[in-house]
């Protein structure tokens, strides 16, 4: 098996003369996977009742017969109108409390008994009908799960979540607090979901209770999930062993995709990143890539979409400059990818997605700068072959990933809507990633035995044995990092009594929180390694008061100038580190830097900008080096490894100068 290469494909939207010409460019292009089915529902299940599989087989047969390699998908994400006429239950409700009419898609209700058992059948005659064919090398259930439904069976099926989850209501009613503003349920059959009309007013994000809201983001998810659960059983009756997978959408909020993980056989996620300078593009790809990566332990992933050239759905849709397709490709090899896949081959004629880029355009010619890009990249990874195929990432810093403190956080009323959580994972990440250290992005859950640092940005929930494994961790000789507005709430979110459950391990407890709007920095004096440097602090100030930890960093303003906002605290052969303040780029990066420097973790050429490097070791063991140019400029820089590119054949010894122009890419083979 090779890196499998291709995309979303729909012929069922083109006339038949048009096939010949598809194939005869995916071969130009060494497209050797085809992505067939997924928005399908209307023209294979015209009624209910009545079937039609012909155009379907017409197409699976014929790239079956051209030798592609099928992801076969099941055509839930996009409802027939049908089926929102005979059952207007399928359609959500939303957040005001509106029921929807037929209309866009990825909008089906969960709870939905109907749509449950439309789709269910669908998947298992796909199954049935598909099950011989030897091309699928993948099931691909539904599309983009996300989003969430208020109907009234969804609040049934809430309640049914709740009971399970809590059995008794007086143990509800103490995760909720409910004895604040006199909600104390006296039974389920009070409990509505939190919406605009209950709990919530100025939007999703602002709750009177986060209980429930929290609670209902998980109860969302879970139903999504259960939707996946039941097609994936379907398909299972008919279908040994072939992997089933769903693309998922990266740091998305609304899915916990912890949850949904080890429900999939392989984790596969769309990438499009969003607008940014090209450096933190690239870290928050390189981030996304590892958080996916993170979500079935190490296990490579497929990118199942990415954009040729450019997107259609933002305000503005900037094309992919020259070679960047290229740099972002390898870059998602690099860090786990078995599979680099278009949305999507030819572009839509109509609708909302007719701008939205493809391999072959409206004008269906080959001789474009986004086809010879996708040809001259498919050349390159039929070179590289199978090498990459099934290799892990070596990584001993681990960044903790967590959806229950990320929903936690972000619906708190309370220090600062300001802060993000993934703008302040982000910060963390990309201190690490320029210095060239790999990282695994993990669930609060993982084992960290065999981690030399952990980041816990924001870890505002601390659940479970999670302090005591913290404290194990670094007792043994691991580095913690963390930071403000963490280890707030237990897992019902809400606050510890007494003191803080990180205290005693940081060596301090937090008096005070202060917040400010975002264009107040507080200077923050930071003296490490014998260096004193001025960073700016923003949004959060901790006001600590240490305890035997010793101080790192001091504000410098207001009135609690001169007290504690970074400090390190030693336990057993260990110690953590906690930053009380939002701090600038380059603050993080020199604590990360002194973390990682401290137990020889500093990557190879972590002073070059933009210039990344990364590893990953194949299931005999051999090591691949993939370094890649995302500065604007040449980088020159002494080859660590021995090796030939595999891309152009240079054969490099450890020590030789390697000059890389921008967003060019050397993939080293011992
Ligand atoms: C998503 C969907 C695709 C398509 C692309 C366009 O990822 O899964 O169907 O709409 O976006 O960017
Ligand atoms: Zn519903």
């Amino acid at each position: 098996m090779t890196i499998h290469y291709g995309g979303d494909y729909n012929p069922e939207q083109w006339p038949r003369e048009i096939w010949d010409a598809d194939y005869a460019a995916f071969d130009e292009a060494g497209v050797t996977t085809l992505t067939l089915g997924v928005f399908a529902w209307a023209h294979l299940q015209p009624a209910e009742g009545t079937y039609d599989f012909a155009l379907l087989d017409a197409i699976v047969g014929r790239a079956t017969a051209e030798g592609r390699r099928i992801v076969m998908a099941t055509p839930s994400g996009a409802m027939p109108p049908w089926l929102a006429q005979g059952y207007p239950g399928a359609c959500r409700v939303d957040f005001e409390g509106r029921r929807h009419l037929y209309g866009q898609r990825h909008n089906h209700c969960p709870s939905s008994p109907d749509f449950r058992r439309l789709s269910v059948e669908l998947a298992g005659r796909l199954a049935a009908r598909y099950s011989d064919n030897p091309a699928i090398v993948a099931w691909h259930v539904g599309n983009e799960y996300g989003g969430a439904c208020y109907c009234d069976a969804c609040a049934e099926a809430f309640r049914e979540w709740l009971r399970a989850r809590y059995t008794t209501l007086e143990r509800l009613n103490d995760a909720w607090t409910t004895l604040f503003w006199s909600h104390v349920f006296t039974s389920f059959d009070q409990i509505v979901p939190p919406t605009a009309l209950s709990e919530h007013w100025r939007g999703p994000d602002h709750t009177a209770f986060q209980g429930i809201t929290l609670d209902y983001r998980r109860f969302m998810s879970d139903a999504l999930l259960g939707g996946f659960v039941a097609e994936k059983a379907a398909i299972r009756e008919h279908v040994a062993d072939t992997p089933v997978t769903t693309n998922f959408m990266g740091l998305y909020q609304p899915v916990d995709y912890h949850r949904w993980a080890q429900h999939l056989d392989l984790v596969s996620w769309d990438n499009y990143p969003p607008h940014d300078t090209p450096l933190r593009t690239a870290a928050r790809m390189a981030l996304t890539h590892d958080a996916m990566r993170g979500l079935r332990a190490g296990e490579p992933f497929w990118v199942m979409e990415q954009t040729p050239s450019v997107t259609a759905s933002r305000d503005v849709n900037p094309v992919q400059r020259p070679g960047v397709l290229a740099l972002r490709t390898w870059q998602s090899v690099a860090h786990g990818a078995d599979a680099t896949l278009y949305f999507q081959m030819r572009q839509s004629r109509g609708a909302c997605e007719k701008y939205h880029g493809a391999v072959l355009d409206h004008s269906g010619r080959t001789d474009t700068r986004a086809f010879r890009e996708v040809a001259s990249l498919g050349a390159d990874l039929a070179r590289l072959g199978d090498a990459t195929i099934g290799a892990r990432t070596p990584a001993r810093v681990a960044l903790l990933l967590d959806w229950d403190s990320w929903w936690a956080l972000e619906l708190s009323d309370g220090p600062n809507r300001n802060v993000r959580y993934v703008d302040v994972l982000s910060t963390y990440y990309r201190a690490v990633w320029a210095a060239n250290a790999p990282v695994d992005v993990v669930p609060v859950t993982t084992r960290l035995d065999a981690y030399d640092v952990v980041i816990a940005p924001a870890l505002h929930m601390v659940k479970g044995d999670l302090a005591a494994r913290l404290d194990a961790f670094v007792r043994r000789g691991g580095s913690l990092v963390t930071s403000f507005l963490s280890g707030r709430v237990d897992e019902d979110d809400n606050a510890f009594l007494g003191h803080g459950v990180l205290d005693g391990l940081l060596g301090l407890r937090v008096e005070e929180t202060d917040a400010q709007p975002p264009e107040v920095a507080n200077p923050v004096e930071l003296v490490l390694d014998g260096r004193t440097t001025l960073h700016d602090g923003r949004h959060v100030f901790e006001v600590l008061v240490p305890d035997d930890a010793s101080v790192v960093g001091r504000y410098t303003a207001d009135f609690y100038a001169g007290t504690a906002a970074v400090t390190r605290a030693v336990r057993g052969s260990g110690d953590a580190w906690y930053v009380a303040t939002s701090l600038d780029d380059a603050a993080v990066a020199s604590i990360m830097t002194s973390v990682l420097e401290q137990h020889g973790l500093l990557g190879p050429h972590a002073d070059v900008e933009g210039l990344e490097i990364t590893e990953r070791v194949s299931p005999t063991g051999e090591r691949i080096q993939f370094v890649l140019n995302h500065g604007t400029t040449p980088a020159t820089v002494s080859s660590q490894v021995a090796g030939t590119d595999a891309l152009t054949g240079l054969v490099v010894r450890r020590g030789d100068l390697l000059t890389l122009a921008p967003a060019q890419v050397l993939v080293l083979r011992p």
